[in-house]
């Protein structure tokens, strides 16, 4: 008897292929409700817009090897307490300016973007702020005239003026508030925020 091994036969490999498509096809539906899950705004790692309304800071834990997000008490930007809906319009605002203004076209947000200017992620914590009390005042400046309230992060570069409007600028600062609060895996590392002691 000379018969085909099971293993050889075209049926048997015909067969596997369409169960690892459909397996496959699987697994990625259900890590797709995973990655949504896990990446929109009141998700795992994403907090509310309204957190905007609340001290974020950074902690570094030694046994995950990496700073963690931490959301602390009321700390309100712009002197006012908004609501979700409020919350969300606002960060929306900054990040359609975001958009707009293509600020990706330097900046890498979340990592994504170009490597001309420094990583936006946690540019609301940045210690070049000086402190709190100054912060507010000093992003909305900045953003709105960059060239004559030129900082200095680092780059040695300077940023262009943007034509971005008061509004438009508390918007963008609300944005980068909310993104600072995203648990981001540690990204990006060895960031110390304006909170942190030397
Ligand atoms: C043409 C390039 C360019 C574009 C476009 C640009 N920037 Fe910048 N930006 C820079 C450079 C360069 C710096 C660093 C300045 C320095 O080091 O003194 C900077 C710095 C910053 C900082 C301070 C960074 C920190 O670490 O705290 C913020 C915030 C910022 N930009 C926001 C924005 C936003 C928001 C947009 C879009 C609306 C934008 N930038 C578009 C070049 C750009």
């Amino acid at each position: 008897m000379n018969e085909t091994p099971l293993w050889a036969s075209e049926s048997f490999w015909k067969k596997t292929a369409i169960w690892v498509t459909a397996g496959s096809f699987l697994i990625l539906v259900v890590l797709t409700f995973d990655s949504l899950s896990q990446t929109q705004a009141g998700g795992k790692r994403v907090p509310a817009y309204s957190v905007i309304n609340k001290k974020i800071d950074y902690v570094y834990q030694k046994d995950l090897h990496k700073s963690m997000p931490v959301i602390g008490e009321t700390e309100l930007l712009f002197g006012k307490e908004y609501t979700e809906a409020e919350a969300e319009q606002l960060v929306m605002l900054g990040k359609k300016t975001t958009q707009a203004k293509n600020c990706m076209n330097c900046h890498t947000l979340l990592g994504n973007g170009a490597y001309y200017a420094p990583d936006l992620t946690k540019a609301y914590l940045d210690k070049g702020w000086v402190n709190k009390e100054m912060r507010e005042d000093m992003m909305i400046k900045f953003l709105m005239d960059p060239e004559k309230n030129a900082r200095t992060f680092g780059s040695n570069r300077k940023m262009p003026n943007l034509d971005i409007t008061e509004q438009e600028a508390k918007g963008v600062v609300a944005f980068l508030k909310w993104m600072s609060s995203i648990d981001t895996n540690g990204f990006p590392y060895n960031f110390k925020t304006i909170n942190a002691e030397d």
